[in-house]
């Protein structure tokens, strides 16, 4: 499929997905929702790690497009809400892992797709923040569940209640994001950690994910036996044979495509 609204860029087991709408601080409207739910849901095998950013020096992404959502009826808000929550939803549950580079503005639904991927990293000009109650609406887009969970619900609560906006140094001090870069860094900073992870055995990576995202959500019995059964699946894996065996050989390991 072509994309209006994303440019996506290929090199050696990375792609990237450029949120491109220039005129409105690539503000998620529903055609590029639907894009990113296609995209994700389409994303080829030979993808082993992907990067998230916005297209400009301003801005990730500014929020849900405001302009579409001014006449919205209740059942279309829904709607709305839910066709961001699912593309989402399955960019998180990925089977590759997803690296958010925020560049700039990170508001609303632009916190919440970086959420969304496994590892935020940002710029030292990046903004943060859930400015929904100002609008006179919730956050849509799953915010007030994983923004929750990343920095706990009393700084969440903070946030929404207040529409505060946070910098790079405070997203970084509260847990939010993992590290901050100058601006003219943060992508090859990007590109270096998924190249680290690209050199990696990719069922590996897909069978830990799956414990981390899957285990937040489960009693410790249950999470703990994910994790047992993951690793087991690991020794049926080429990728198993291969690291050890290069382990034992004092070799670098060649890992199979995903
Ligand atoms: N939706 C639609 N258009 C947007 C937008 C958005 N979320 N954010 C910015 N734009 C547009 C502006 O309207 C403006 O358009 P015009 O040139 O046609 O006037 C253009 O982008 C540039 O923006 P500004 O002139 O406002 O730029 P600025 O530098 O003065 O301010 C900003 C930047 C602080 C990010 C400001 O644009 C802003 O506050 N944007 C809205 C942020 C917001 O409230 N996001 C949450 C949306 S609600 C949501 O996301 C719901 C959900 O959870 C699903």
């Amino acid at each position: 499929m072509e994309y209006d609204f994303l440019k996506i860029e290929k090199m050696d087991g990375i792609t990237i997905m450029k949120v491109s709408a220039p005129k409105s601080l690539n503000a998620l409207n529903s055609t590029i929702l639907r894009e990113i739910g296609d995209f994700v849901d389409n994303i080829d095998e030979t993808t082993r790690v992907l990067i998230v950013t916005g297209d400009g020096e301003k801005a990730f992404v500014a929020g849900a497009d405001i302009v579409e959502m001014q006449n919205l009826n209740e059942e279309q808000g829904f709607e709305f809400s839910q066709l961001g929550a699912r593309a989402f939803r399955h960019l998180e549950t990925l089977d590759i892992p997803v690296i958010a580079a925020i560049n700039g503005y990170a508001l609303g639904g632009g916190l919440e797709l970086a959420m969304a991927c496994d590892i935020r990293l940002a710029s030292s000009k990046a903004k943060f923040g859930q400015p929904e109650v100002g609008l006179g609406i919730t956050p849509g887009f799953s915010g007030t569940y994983r923004l929750a969970k990343l920095v706990g619900q009393g700084y969440a609560k903070e946030m929404i209640f207040t529409c505060k906006t946070i910098n790079a140094e405070e997203a970084l001090r509260i847990g939010l994001v993992n590290a901050v870069y100058e601006p003219e860094g943060l992508m090859t900073q990007a590109l270096v950690m998924a190249q680290k992870m690209v050199a990696n055995a990719p069922l590996a990576l897909k069978y830990a994910k799956e414990c981390i995202n899957e285990s937040y959500d489960m009693y410790a019995d249950d999470a703990i036996e994910l994790e047992s059964k993951n690793f087991g699946h690991c020794f049926a894996t080429q990728d198993q044979k291969e690291g050890m065996t290069a382990f034992l050989e004092k070799r670098k390991p060649i890992f199979n495509a995903r």
